[in-house]
Parts: structure tokens; sequence; C-alpha cells
């Protein structure tokens, strides 16, 4: 035998006893968003590397260092996804959407980020990703917000918590970016390679870092929200006054800035202390210059996604599993000829009964062997078809969960016997 291959580093198998989370998730997520007036749509995984850059920005961790990046076999730098707004973005414009349109859209599906795994951080994770675009707002921040909230309440997950920002326009991002390159100067031996090299380029991703030893520095750094200009203080203000009357709590946090450079005013993020360091399972913010800077006509937009790994984790320690899907019928079948008309049986019972679970025992063995298995199935039902039932017509019926016998039915009654049964 040789060598079994690995699975790539961060790359996880969602097998079936987890998948029953997922698509509980998934299914709740549908409703609510569907009940908003979202509409799905699927964008590629693949796109020009230049997309991100010019969206996300160069000098973001995600864009620096942790984008799967490869030339094709025709010579085009291509990415996998690191997120799905960038895309979806890209797809409204290559497909005419925003002539003096708007769209309310969303998107779930894989996307990659070369970054240290570790427990709820993984190279390929999915999202499920939501974004109105053409839509200036305050209440559609607020409107979507209320959806996350409604997302939470839902899927009876009560431990998270919302915090807000406003990152203002990019004019009195201007001015902060100054000051905050004049603090953060002033002392640059302090500052680690990274800050440094962004401290020209990008001196808000500074406010970002994870290391540790910045944490002092950062905290005492001058706030963006000391520079917001008049209109981004009263859409954040009338953000806020929509959040408390709809009675959606939430934190001020000065310090939230995102790890993407397309934010402009509000930003948020929703958080648990229930995961350890990975703490954000849902997070987004305006992006008002996005769709000019991917070359549309100037359209507001605010998005969010939802880390899907990080909300199942949620579900799977509040016990929060749905119970997985049960077959109703399992058949146990003996002898040649009654196999040969099991399948045909089988396939009766499907027809009559739509939308049951229908097992047939396959690969044969004894009885004692069929019966495990009908019972570890979670089966409802046994039905008993040997050769001699089949010489009479019927099968046999036995109820596999609480009290009961088993007794013979005529082969045509099954589904109305098995309907009254279940
Ligand atoms: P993000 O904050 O980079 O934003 O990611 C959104 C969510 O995806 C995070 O809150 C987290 O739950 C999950 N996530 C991110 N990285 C990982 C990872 N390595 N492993 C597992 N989960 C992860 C965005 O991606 C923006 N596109 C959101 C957005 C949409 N903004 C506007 N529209």
């Amino acid at each position: 035998m040789s060598n079994p291959i690995q699975p790539v580093r961060g790359m996880n198998d969602i097998l079936p006893e987890q998948i029953v989370l997922w698509q509980h998730l998934e299914q709740v997520a549908r409703g609510v968003l569907e009940a908003y007036g979202y509409e799905e749509l699927r964008v590629p995984i693949i796109e020009h590397t230049e997309l991100f850059k010019r969206s996300i920005g160069e000098y973001t961790d995600i864009v620096e260092k942790e984008m799967y990046t490869f030339q094709d076999l025709g010579g085009d730098s291509l990415t996998l996804r690191p997120e799905a707004t960038a895309g979806i973005v890209r797809a409204a414009i290559s497909n005419g959407l925003l002539r003096g349109q708007r769209h309310k859209l969303w998107c779930s599906g894989p996307m990659f980020r070369h970054e240290r795994p570790q427990k709820g951080r993984y190279r390929q994770f999915y999202q499920i990703d939501v974004e109105a675009i053409g839509y200036a707002g305050p209440d559609v921040d607020a409107e979507l917000i209320a959806l996350s909230a409604r997302l939470w309440r839902e899927l009876k997950l009560d431990g998270v918590r919302l915090t807000i920002n406003s990152l203002g326009t990019p004019a009195s991002r201007l001015s902060y970016r100054e000051r905050l390159i004049a603090y953060f100067r002033a002392q640059e031996q302090a500052l680690d390679e990274d800050s440094r090299r962004r401290l020209l380029g990008n001196p808000l991703r500074i406010l970002d870092s994870k290391n540790p030893e910045m944490r002092e520095l950062i905290e005492a750094a001058p706030l963006l929200t000391d520079f917001l200009d008049e209109e981004s203080r009263l859409h954040f203000d009338a953000l806020r006054s929509a959040l408390d009357s709809l009675g959606i709590p939430y934190t001020l946090n000065p310090r939230l800035v995102r790890g993407l450079d397309y934010y402009s005013r509000t930003v948020f993020e929703w958080v648990t202390d229930e995961l350890g360091a990975q703490d954000a399972v849902c997070s987004g913010g305006r992006y008002d210059g996005l769709v000019v800077q991917l070359g549309g006509e100037a359209t507001p937009a605010i998005g969010f996604a939802l880390g899907v790994e990080r909300v199942v984790a949620l579900l799977q320690q509040a016990g929060n599993a749905p119970a997985a899907r049960r077959p109703d019928v399992y058949l146990v079948v003996s002898g040649e000829r009654a196999e040969r008309e099991a399948l045909r049986l089988a396939e009766r019972l499907r027809d009559a009964l739509p939308g049951r679970g229908v097992w047939l025992n396959l690969g044969g063995g004894n009885f004692k062997t069929q019966f495990r298995r009908a019972d570890r199935s979670g089966a409802r039902i046994a039905l008993i078809l040997g050769d001699e039932e089949l010489e009479r017509g019927v099968a046999g019926v036995k109820t596999l969960r609480g009290v009961g016998g088993q007794i013979d039915c005529p082969l045509a009654l099954l589904p109305e016997r098995i309907a009254a049964l279940l």
C-alpha cells in the first residue's frame, strides 16, 4: 500500500454528521434573506488578481501575504477568491446590473486565505455573503444589521454581540491619515517591521496589527471618530438611533477599522466570547467607493459576510443541532426472487410515498445483520420481503420504534399501511 495522501493544511472535509448543522444554517439563512428581498447569485471562485488588489487594497494582510495567486496556462495572474464582495461588485458591473438599478444580493461558498490555521481560522472557509448595492443608507445599514440579528434569533444563538464604528468618507480619512502618520512617525523605533512598511502606504492598517507588542502604542493613537466629516456623523447618528429604536444593543468600538480597504462610513462586527481568539462570526460595512474603483458608476453599497464554520461551531456548542434525517422504511430482503423483486418494490414505494425515506438493504446479509442495519438506520418501520412472503403476495411490516409486533400486509396495500403507521 502506498502512503495515503494528506489533506491540504487548513482545508477541512465537512463530514455528513456536521453537514446537518451546515444545512440548518443555510436553510435558516436562505429563508431570512429571501424574506428581506435578497436574491442569490453565484460568482466564480477564481478572479483576476488585479480585482483583489484594487478592492481589498495592496497594503492589507490579505493581499500582501494571504492570497492563493497563480499563473494559468495562458500566463494570466489569477487568484482564488479570499472574499466575495469584490467578485460580486465585479459581476454587477460586468453584467450591467447597476445601470440605474439597485440590487440586494447574496452568495455563499468557499473563500481562500493563506492564514496560519487554528481553531476557527482556516485556509479554505465558507462565507454567506450579503450585499445591498445601490443603497445609500442609513436605513439599509440598520436593516442589514436587523437581518443579521434575526438570523441569530432564528438560530437560537444568544451569545453574539454587535460592535459598530464609522470610518467616515475617504476625505475625512485622509486628514486622519496624516495625523496618524505624524503620531506613528514620532514613535518609529517602537514600530514592528510590518507597521513600518505600512506607515506610508496605509497607516490605518497599523491599527489592525495583531502584534501584542504594538497594542499599547495603538491604544494611545488618535481616534478616527474625532475626524469624522459632518455627513458621516449624521449618517452614523441616524444608524445608531435606528438601532436603538429597533432594540438592537451595540457597543461603539472606535478601533474597529476592518482588514479590507474598501470600507467607508458604517462598519460592524458580530463577535462572541465562545470561540476563543477567532471571535468575529459576521462582519461587514459600507463601501461607497468600491464600484467606481472597479470601473463602474458611482454607486453606494453595504454588505456583510458570515463565517459559516464559526457559526456552525456556535450551533454545535449550543447543542442547537436538528436531528439527522432518518429513513422511514427499511426493506429487509431474503431469497433470490425476493432480492430481484425488492428493487422494484422499493421504487414503487418511493413513487407512492413522495418525500419519505425508503432504504433498501443492499449487499445481502442474514436477517440478524439486516435487522441490525435497519435499527442503526433509525428507520421507524422495517418491511420484510422473503421468497415465502412474495409467494403469498405480502410483506411483513414491523414497527422498530415503540411497541408492536409484525403483521403481514398485501403488497398493493403497503403504501396505505405505511402512511398510517408514520
Ligand atoms: P471579513 O471580516 O474578512 O470580511 O470576513 C467575514 C467573516 O468571515 C469573518 O467575520 C469570519 O467570520 C469569517 N472568516 C474570515 N476569515 C476566516 C478564516 N480564515 N477562517 C474562517 N472564517 C473566516 C469580508 O470578507 C468582507 N467581504 C465582508 C463584507 C461583505 N463586507 C461588505 N460586504
